[in-house]
């Protein structure tokens, strides 16, 4: 039976799903850390097994950034990573009333666009704004 679950902290099951994505591991105390810095996360199980993750960092008011949205590849197409989204936005909805210029971001993996857009993102170039830019390495 698929079961949700708001604000899991567990490392392992964080690590679980990041390694089978193909994102590597964190270390458990560098993950740790940025999971008690979350916001607001969502973790899906099928009964007690971990199938999928997603969370929003950000100042909770102003700006939100979705992250890490994962479902084990044994799951995807099963509309998981559609719950996952759909309860973040639900989050979102309700900070909206708080704040209505709530600006919410994400970056998208290499051609995880159009998965995205479903949910009403738009590339920011699409939006007449800049390109988003990251620290190179
Ligand atoms: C991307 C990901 C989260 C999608 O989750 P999912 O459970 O497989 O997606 P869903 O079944 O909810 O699909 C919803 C819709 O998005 C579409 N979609 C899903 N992945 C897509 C992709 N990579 N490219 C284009 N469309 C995609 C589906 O076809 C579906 O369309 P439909 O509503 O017309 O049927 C999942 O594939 C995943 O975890 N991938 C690896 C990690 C990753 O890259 N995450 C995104 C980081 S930015």
């Amino acid at each position: 039976m698929i079961k949700i679950k708001e604000n899991n902290k567990d490392v392992d099951e964080f690590n679980l799903l990041y390694d089978s994505v193909g994102w590597g591991a964190y270390d458990n105390e560098v993950a740790q850390k940025a999971l008690d810095n979350t916001f607001y996360s969502i973790s899906v199980y099928d009964d007690d097994r971990i199938i999928g993750y997603g969370r929003l960092i950000g100042d909770t008011i102003c700006f939100l950034y979705i992250q890490d949205i994962m479902v084990k590849p044994e799951y995807q197409g099963n509309k998981i990573g559609t719950l996952i989204m759909d309860k973040l936005l639900e989050k979102i909805n309700q900070i909206k009333k708080e704040n209505p210029n709530l600006r919410v971001y994400l970056g998208a993996s290499k051609n995880k666009e159009k998965f995205y857009e479903k949910f009403g993102f738009v590339k920011r170039i699409d939006a007449d704004l800049g390109y988003g830019m990251i620290l190179k390495r």
